[in-house]
């Protein structure tokens, strides 16, 4: 899979991200309302692309037995801009109800004019490097499993400390964001995987909040929060057994869900070379994770 990656504007993708990036940068015209979840992959796109939509539609669709999470993965529900425009850059937006809510692997530097300069606000989420790195060590094994057979994880693990990883170098995905949100904490609300786990219904009300659809009760919350977990969602048919338009399984983005889970896939010397990377690369940042 790396062998297959190319540097655009200081981050890895594959070719046909980056001809999706570039039509993304051409033709995607931001409006106020919309909603970006902006991440890097295997840090929690999935649950929130479950939650924010849950969120953005609840009024349309409450929590019962015909929502439509229940019957259909979280990814054909928010388009993912730069891999919608990989083929062309026809493919419309404009259908989408607002607020529109898309996603994006897109790094900071590199996204659209018009989402930063409109008032349109970005969600981003991220997940400590190892815990990162070991999804999508899963992720390709299921996906590629002729051509990942014979790839040492010693091989990847550096791949990864180059930066070698869609929207990668995944330390500089993470700090641009995180800066943004500092500087402009309107437009950029950044969240992490580990907290959102710890304790869900707060950051999910900061989410909603931050989005424009606070909660004024309680109990919502917490059905949308059930609704979006690991445990619901991952048991449904249409997760455990469906296929997206490009024919990945959806079961491939349900495996553990968990944090520190990285401890099954890495010894200690491989944990330690991402450690020392995230310690010289986040130094002085004041963003630390948990696990
Ligand atoms: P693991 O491989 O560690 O289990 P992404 O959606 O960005 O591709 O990230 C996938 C990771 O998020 C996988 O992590 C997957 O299991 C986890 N995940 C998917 N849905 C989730 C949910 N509803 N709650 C918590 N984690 C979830």
């Amino acid at each position: 899979l790396v062998s297959k990656m190319y540097q655009f504007e200081g981050s890895w993708h594959t070719q046909a991200l980056i001809q999706g990036i570039v039509n993304c940068q051409k033709h995607f015209e931001a409006k106020d309302s919309d909603i970006i979840l902006a991440t890097i992959p295997k840090s929690g796109t999935t649950w929130l692309k479950a939650l924010l939509f849950a969120l953005i539609h609840r009024h349309k669709f409450p929590v019962s037995d015909k929502h439509p999470l229940l019957a259909t993965n979280p990814h054909p529900l928010v388009p993912y801009l730069e891999a919608d425009y990989c083929a062309s850059p026809d493919v419309s937006f404009s259908e989408l109800p607002s607020p529109r809510l898309v996603q994006t692997h897109i790094t900071h530097r590199s996204l659209p004019v018009s989402i930063k300069s409109s008032s349109c606000k970005i969600v981003y989420c991220c997940r400590n490097p190892k815990d990162t790195f070991v999804s999508l060590w899963h992720f390709g094994r299921k996906l590629a499993p002729e051509e990942t057979a014979d790839y040492p994880i010693e091989k990847a693990v550096e791949a990864f400390c180059q930066g070698k990883f869609i929207g990668g170098p995944f330390w500089d995905h993470v700090l641009e964001y995180w800066y943004e949100s500092r500087k402009n904490p309107n437009k950029v609300l950044f969240v992490t995987y580990e907290e959102l786990k710890k304790q869900t219904e707060v950051e999910v009300k900061r989410i909603a909040e931050f989005i424009g659809c606070g909660f004024a009760a309680e109990e919502e919350v917490s059905e949308i929060v059930k609704l979006c977990s690991f445990e619901s969602l991952s048991k449904l048919e249409v997760n455990r057994q469906g296929k997206l338009p490009n024919g990945i399984e959806t079961n491939a983005f349900f495996r553990k869900g968990e944090c520190g889970g990285w401890r099954d896939t890495l010894t200690e010397s491989l944990a330690e070379v991402i450690d020392r990377t995230t310690e010289e690369k986040f130094r002085g940042s004041g963003l630390k994770f948990s696990c």
